[in-house]
């Protein structure tokens, strides 16, 4: 009921339900009765151009090896890296982001600021072979690259030196910014990282490359096909600096942190089960956010849909449409070629 107005005038304010009429004046099925039309009063787009396929380079290797825990991703030797990222830029994706995995590891992930180490190596190829398609990003973070498996260095303790890490990454960016990177994304959750990363890119005379942070990255059990397709040696956690999956104010706290420091893009991960965290993401950063779409979310899809249990393809899109939806501009995804030559074809 509207309230009643003085003097048999106007009523004084309508609630929402009488501003919007009712059935069976109202019927939101008109907007859905023929495929044309709800074609085109879909709210959300996807497209190529927004996903970003992860690639797996690993030094040594003569031939591609599955990973036996992602159906369908290898880890890739250096021809096949090449036409992995050609296959991803014919289909007309956005981006890829590269992971390496060094053929020697040691406490301090050497491999990883060594000028000929696998993800410089990775990436000189890839530009050298699609650089101007599509974006370049390259991880950066120690966990490939160290026999402990952290994302940092150790004190004398044991503990993840948060302080002396940031002078690694920062020399390793450095190092994938010689090497052509367009993009660099620090995924180690350390603080002041983006800062120090830019402080080291700037210093270098490499202004013009991105940094993409991984600003809100949860401890995820998400992660566990990944840790085989890097070959991981982690034993035990990253809770002392991946955030608590139950904190969802944090996420934005980590984001703005990050902004302040220079980010130029934010990314959530993982994507499914953070599209909370997303939404406030999106609405709190003034620059592209992005969303992993993690390995489990990936095998979890793909272990279903092998039984017949799901239907792959549909799956798949609805996944990364609701993900877009929650407010992503971009996701990356281990389907990002597949998918951008369906949404080709579609389109
Ligand atoms: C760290 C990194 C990880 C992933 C991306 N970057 C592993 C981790 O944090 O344990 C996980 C990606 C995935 O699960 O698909 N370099």
């Amino acid at each position: 009921m509207a309230a009643q107005s003085q003097a048999g005038g106007p009523p004084a304010f309508v609630t929402m339900t009488e501003a919007v009429p009712q059935y069976p004046i109202a019927r939101p099925r008109r907007l859905r009765r023929t495929a044309a039309m709800r074609r085109f009063v879909r709210e959300t787009d996807l497209s190529g151009r927004r996903l970003v396929q992860p690639l797996f380079y690993k030094e040594g290797l003569a031939t591609p090896t599955p990973v036996a825990t992602m159906p369908g991703v290898s880890q890739l030797d250096l021809d096949s890296l090449r036409r992995a990222a050609a296959q991803a830029a014919a289909a007309g994706v956005g981006g890829v982001m590269l992971f390496a995995i060094p053929a020697q590891r040691d406490d301090c992930g050497t491999a990883a600021v060594a000028p000929e180490g696998p993800l410089n190596v990775a990436v000189r190829a890839v530009v050298e072979e699609v650089g101007g398609d599509l974006l370049v990003m390259a991880d950066v973070c120690l966990d490939e690259f160290t026999d402990h498996g952290h994302c940092g260095v150790l004190t004398e303790a044991g503990e993840v030196d948060n302080d002396a890490t940031l002078a690694h990454y920062g020399q390793m960016a450095v190092l994938l910014a010689e090497a052509g990177v367009d993009v660099a994304s620090p995924s180690g959750m350390m603080d002041g990282q983006v800062a120090a990363i830019r402080a080291a890119l700037d210093g270098a005379g490499h202004q013009d490359v991105a940094i993409l942070a991984y600003a809100a990255k949860y401890a995820s059990a998400f992660y566990g096909p990944f840790r085989e397709a890097v070959d991981s040696t982690l034993t035990g956690d990253r809770r002392t600096y991946q955030q608590d999956p139950g904190n969802r104010r944090e996420a934005r706290r980590e984001v703005l942190l990050d902004l302040a420091e220079g980010a130029d893009m934010v990314m959530v991960k993982p994507a499914l089960g953070y599209l909370d965290v997303l939404s406030d993401v999106a609405r709190e950063a003034l620059v592209p956010v992005l969303a992993y779409q993690v390995s489990g979310e990936y095998s979890m899809v793909e272990a279903a849909a092998e039984r017949g249990w799901l239907d792959r393809r549909s799956v798949v899109l609805e996944t990364l449409g609701s993900i877009r939806r929650a407010g992503a501009d971009g996701i990356l995804t281990y389907w990002a070629t597949e998918a951008a030559g369906w949404l080709a074809a579609e389109a």
